[in-house]
C-alpha cells in the first residue's frame, strides 16, 4: 500500500513540477508574442556601464536586456552602497518600458565580488581546485552569491571552467587545473553554489560558464590563440566541464575568443548549436565575451550575421555611442539582417526565448530589485571564515625539511620579508577592483600575511619585516613571501615563469642570514623555482589566496594540518612546458596531486 502511495506522491510531484515549467513555458510565449522586433533584439543586446551611464534613457528606449560592469567598469565609488543605487535605478528604468521586462546585471565575480571593495575576496580557482573539496567549493559559491545579490546584481560571468593545459597561459589560474576530471567536479559544484537548488531564491545568482571551448588548451598557452586538436580530444578535455555543469542547472554560457583548428568559435555553429544546444540539450542562453564578435572574419554586419546564425543569443558590446561597433549600430545591423532574411526570425525568437526563460526561472520579473538583508551580510565575520577556510584547504606543502614547519608562535623574534608579505594586491592577484589588479591595492577588511603572523604569534613574540630580505640575523626564524605582481588575460602570457630577479634576490640575501626560513609562493600557476626551493628550510604554494591572509597563518603555525594537492604538474625547467598529467614522457619537480601535510 505504502509503495503505491509513494509512486502516486511521484507522479503528483512531477505533475506539479510540469504544471510549474509549463506555466512558464507558456508566460515566456505569451510575452514573446507580444514584443516588436526591435525589443526583442534590445533583449538580446547586453551593454557595459561605461558605454550606457552616459545615455541611461537607452535602457527604456531600446529595451535593453542586460547591463554589465566590465573589469574596469567604475561607478562613481567602488563600495557596496555605489553599485546598488545604480543597480536599482536601472531597474526602475527598465520597469517604464512597455513590457517591464527586466534587466539582467553581469559582473566578474570570479573569486568573490571582487570589483566592489569591502567585500570578502576569495581564492581564485587554482586555489579552490589545490582543495579538491566540492562541498567547500559550493560554499564559498553560496556566499559570493549573496555578496553579488547584495549589490542588485543577479548573474556572473562565472565559473571560468577552463582546463588550463599550458601554464604560459594568463589565464591559468581562472582554472581549476590542467585535469578534466577536476574541472568538471569542481565547475559544477560552483555552479550549484552560485545558483543553489532554486535559481529564483534572492540570493542566488545566474552562473555563466566560460569560455566555451577550449580556452584553456590554446597552442603556446596564448590567450585568444587557437587550439589546435582533433574533435576527440577536444571532447575528452574540454567538453566534460560544460556536461556536468549544464546537469548541474547552468543556463548561461559564455562563449570563447579562441578558435579551434582556425575558427573562431564565437562563428561555430557546430559547436554553439549542434552540440551545445543539440546534443548536451542546453536550454539557455549563450553570451558573447567582449566586443568578441568584432574579431570575426568580414564587415561588423557580417559578423554579426555569422555569430547570430552560429548560435549567440546575447551580444556583450563595450562600445558607446560615436564609438565603432557600437550597441546602437549592433541593433540596427540586427533588424536590417532580419528584414533581409539573412538572419531568420525563428534565430531570433529562440534567442529571446532562452533568455526570457532565465528572467522568469530567476523570478526578476517579481522581484527584480536586490534584498537589503544581503547588502548588510557583505564581508561579514561569516563569510570571511567561509574564505579563510578556503585558504586554508588551497595551501599545498612541496617541502617541509625536518619538520621546519609548523612555527612555534613563541618564538623570541620571527622575521617576515618579500614583496608579498604585506601586499593584499599580491594576495589577490587579477581582476580585483580593476581588471589587472594592482600590487599596491588597499582594500577594507582585508588581512595580508604580515598582518596575519602579527595577530596570530604570543605577545611576547617579536615580529620583525623587511621587503627585501635584509634584517633577518637574530631572528630564530623567517617566512619569505615571493611571486608573481597582478594581472589579467594576455597580460598574463608569459614565456618565462622563472621568480622575478627582484625575488631570486631576496632569497639570496635570507639565505646569506643563515636563518632557516620558509618560502610562501603567491602565484597564478606554478614557477621555476629551483633555487628558491633548494635554500629555503620550507616551501608552500599559496597560489591567489585573496582577503584571508590569516588562512595562510592557520597552516604555518599548525592551526590547520596541509591538506592541498597540486591542480597542475610542477615543471622544472620551461622546456617541460606544456606538462600534464597522462603524458606519455612525464618528469615533473612535482607531480600533478602532490601535496605534504606536517607528520606530528
Ligand atoms: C573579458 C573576459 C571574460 C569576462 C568578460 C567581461 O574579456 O574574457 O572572461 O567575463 O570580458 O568582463
Amino acid at each position: 500500500m505504502k509503495r503505491i502511495v509513494f509512486v502516486l506522491l511521484c507522479f503528483s510531484c512531477i505533475a506539479a513540477a510540469q504544471q510549474k515549467s509549463e506555466s512558464r513555458d507558456e508566460r515566456v510565449e505569451a510575452l514573446l508574442k507580444k514584443m516588436s522586433l526591435e525589443e526583442k533584439i534590445g533583449q538580446m543586446t547586453q551593454v557595459d556601464y561605461d558605454a550606457i551611464k552616459k545615455q541611461t534613457g537607452d535602457i527604456a528606449t531600446y529595451s535593453l536586456g542586460s547591463i554589465l560592469w566590465g573589469g574596469n567598469s567604475e561607478p562613481p565609488s567602488m563600495k557596496p552602497n555605489a553599485w546598488w543605487e545604480i543597480s536599482d535605478a536601472y531597474q526602475d528604468l527598465a520597469q517604464k518600458t512597455r513590457l517591464s521586462i527586466p534587466l539582467l546585471f553581469g559582473i566578474d565575480a570570479v573569486h568573490g565580488h571582487n570589483n566592489v571593495d569591502g567585500t570578502v575576496i576569495t581564492p581564485h580557482n587554482i586555489g579552490l581546485g589545490a582543495t579538491r573539496n566540492p562541498e567547500l567549493v559550493e560554499l564559498v559559491g553560496r556566499m559570493v552569491a549573496a555578496e553579488v545579490r547584495g549589490t542588485g546584481i543577479q548573474w556572473t560571468f562565472a565559473p571560468c571552467i577552463a582546463v588550463a593545459r599550458d601554464e604560459r597561459w594568463g589565464r591559468t589560474y581562472e582554472s581549476f587545473g590542467e585535469d578534466p576530471g577536476l574541472v568538471k567536479e569542481l565547475g559544477a559544484a560552483l555552479v550549484k553554489g552560485f545558483q543553489s537548488e532554486r535559481l529564483s531564491n534572492p540570493g542566488s545568482v545566474l552562473a555563466c560558464v566560460k569560455h566555451y571551448l577550449a580556452d584553456g588548451g590554446t597552442t603556446n598557452g596564448k590567450d585568444q590563440g587557437n587550439s589546435e586538436m582533433d574533435e576527440a580530444t577536444l571532447r575528452r578535455l574540454h567538453l566534460p566541464g560544460y556536461v556536468e555543469a549544464i546537469k548541474a542547472g547552468a543556463m548561461s554560457i559564455m562563449a570563447s575568443f579562441s578558435s579551434w583548428n582556425g575558427q573562431k568559435m564565437h562563428g561555430n555553429k557546430y559547436l554553439l548549436t549542434d552540440v551545445l544546444k543539440g546534443e548536451l540539450g542546453f536550454k539557455g542562453f549563450v553570451v558573447s565575451d567582449w566586443a568578441a564578435i568584432d574579431q570575426l572574419p568580414g564587415s561588423y554586419k557580417e559578423q554579426i550575421a555569422l555569430s547570430i546564425n552560429a548560435g549567440l543569443d546575447m551580444a556583450m558590446i563595450p562600445n558607446a555611442p560615436g564609438d565603432k561597433n557600437n550597441y546602437l549600430e549592433f541593433m540596427q545591423l540586427l533588424k536590417e539582417l532580419v528584414n533581409e532574411n539573412r538572419v531568420p526570425m525563428s534565430r531570433i525568437d529562440d534567442a529571446v526565448r532562452r533568455i526570457l526563460l532565465v528572467k522568469f526561472q530567476m523570478n526578476l520579473f517579481a522581484n527584480p530589485s536586490r534584498d537589503n538583508k544581503l547588502t548588510a551580510a557583505i564581508g561579514s565575520k561569516e563569510h570571511r571564515e567561509i574564505a579563510r577556510d578556503a585558504v586554508r584547504q588551497s595551501l599545498v606543502l612541496l617541502k617541509n625539511e625536518k619538520g621546519f614547519l609548523p612555527l612555534s608562535r613563541n618564538l623570541k623574534r620571527i622575521h617576515v620579508a618579500g614583496r608579498g608579505a604585506d601586499s593584499i594586491g599580491m594576495q589577490c592577484g587579477g581582476w580585483t577592483i580593476s581588471w589587472q589588479g594592482s600590487s599596491t591595492l588597499k582594500l577594507d577588511g582585508a588581512t595580508t600575511i604580515l598582518q596575519a603572523v602579527q595577530q596570530t604569534v604570543s605577545k611576547d613574540t617579536k615580529v620583525t619585516y623587511s621587503i627585501d630580505g635584509t634584517g633577518a640575523a637574530g631572528a630564530e626564524a623567517a617566512i619569505l613571501v615571493v611571486g608573481e605582481s597582478p594581472y589579467a588575460e594576455m597580460f598574463g602570457d608569459s614565456m618565462d615563469l622563472s621568480l622575478s630577479k627582484e625575488d631570486q634576490a631576496i632569497i639570496e640575501t635570507m639565505k646569506s642570514s643563515g636563518i632557516p626560513f620558509a618560502v610562501i609562493l603567491l602565484s597564478g600557476r606554478p614557477m621555476i623555482i629551483n633555487q628558491a626551493l633548494k635554500a629555503s628550510n620550507a616551501f608552500v604554494a599559496a597560489w591567489l589566496p585573496g582577503t584571508e591572509g590569516e588562512g595562510v597563518t592557520d597552516v604555518i603555525f599548525g592551526n590547520f594540518k596541509p591538506v592541498g594537492k597540486l591542480p597542475h604538474s610542477w615543471p622544472r625547467t620551461m622546456e617541460q612546458i606544456p606538462i600534464n598529467v597522462g603524458d606519455p614522457t612525464y618528469d615533473p619537480l612535482f607531480p600533478y596531486g602532490y601535496g605534504l601535510t606536517y607528520s606530528k
